[in-house]
């Protein structure tokens, strides 16, 4: 279904403050909480979480800063879902996204990049999957 996608409010965007800013930006743009939750990957868990970019040279920053602090995931629903999410976040590189964007206002780097969205509708059910179960799901 292309109605639900799958978020983090990243460490950055987390020990910044940034955290009702952004779940305000989201809600407003009409994007309905499905699920929600505060916690802290270990590193082994981010290793799994990111286990598709396992190969990239970027691998092991991402999964150090993922596992650094709290984050906040949460599955969230409305009409074309994963488009209109990368629209309100912007682009990887905070430096390229639009103004307006939730990594422009909030994000530093193409790695404290504040927020993650989800790039299809079957990542967002494996994303989605690996933090909720269907109890955890309203
Ligand atoms: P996200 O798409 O949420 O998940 C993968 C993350 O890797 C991405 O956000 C960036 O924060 C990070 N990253 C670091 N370097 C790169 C790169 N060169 N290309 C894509 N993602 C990168």
């Amino acid at each position: 279904t292309t109605n639900r996608t799958f978020t983090m409010i990243k460490p950055d965007a987390v020990a910044n403050g940034h955290i009702g800013a952004i779940l305000n930006d989201i809600t407003a743009a009409g994007f309905k909480i499905v699920a929600m939750k505060y916690t802290q990957l270990s590193a082994e868990k981010a290793g799994e979480f990111y286990a598709v970019h396992k190969e990239r040279g970027f691998y092991g920053d991402l999964v150090s800063f993922m596992s650094s602090g709290p984050i906040v995931a949460a599955i969230l629903e409305k009409d074309n879902a994963i488009e209109d999410f990368r629209k309100l976040i912007g682009a990887t590189n905070p430096a390229e996204a639009a103004e307006g964007t939730i990594r422009q206002k909030y994000a530093k780097s193409i790695d404290a990049n504040a927020v993650h969205g989800s790039d299809s509708d079957e990542n967002a059910q494996i994303e989605g999957s690996f933090y909720f179960t269907a109890f955890e799901r309203f």
